[in-house]
């Protein structure tokens, strides 16, 4: 017997780990990885810190500058795959996801603190090329914070424990599973 003998309790936990992810630092899955398509067609990824998850409306939410690369390409192409890792709970999580972008909400401005709004605003913009590694300022401001909704369509969970399991789920057939040779 395994926690992992339905397809069910891997959607739990798949969820479960979101859930504590978007809680704190104490899981990898607070930090995912967000690969998005350049304007080359060339795949680009980055770490965020994972914000939020609502797993009743199937959405995460991240945060980031207005002015960054992921924000021009999500405008693109709203599309996106979010990858985590948890070595504790031996989750791996590979979700894909179309991206809504929400700009210059003074609500959730207004609920962050001082250093939390350093992260959203530099001069130059970020990105941009510098000639010395310190020559940029901090200005935060409400309108370089950009908030990535983003919809869940499909969740795949691989769990590497004494088996290795794999299932998968997508929003179209309302979130039943299905298992993957892993
Ligand atoms: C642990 C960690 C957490 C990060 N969290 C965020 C974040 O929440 N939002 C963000 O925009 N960038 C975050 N970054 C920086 C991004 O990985 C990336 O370097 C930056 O956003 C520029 O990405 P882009 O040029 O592809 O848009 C984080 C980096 C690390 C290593």
């Amino acid at each position: 017997m395994s926690d992992y003998d339905t397809t069910d309790a891997m959607l739990d936990a798949a969820w479960a780990q979101l859930d504590l992810g978007a809680q704190g630092p104490q899981t990898g899955t607070h930090w995912p990885v967000l690969a998005t398509i350049d304007p080359e067609g060339r795949p680009q990824q980055r770490t965020l810190v994972l914000r939020g998850a609502d797993r009743a409306a199937g959405m995460l939410t991240l945060m980031t500058d207005a002015d960054s690369a992921k924000v021009r390409e999500l405008r693109d192409r709203p599309r996106a795959s979010v990858l985590t890792w948890d070595a504790e709970s031996r989750l791996q999580l590979r979700l894909a996801c179309t991206v809504t972008l929400r700009e210059n909400d003074r609500d959730v401005w207004s609920g962050l603190g001082e250093t939390a709004r350093q992260n959203y605003g530099k001069t130059p913009p970020v990105g941009t090329e510098i000639a010395a590694p310190l020559d940029y300022e901090i200005t935060p401001a409400p309108g370089n914070l950009a908030i990535l909704r983003l919809t869940v369509e499909s969740l795949e969970v691989l769990h590497l424990g004494e088996t290795h399991r794999r299932a998968v789920f997508s929003r179209k057939e309302d979130w039943r599973g299905r298992w993957l040779s892993p």
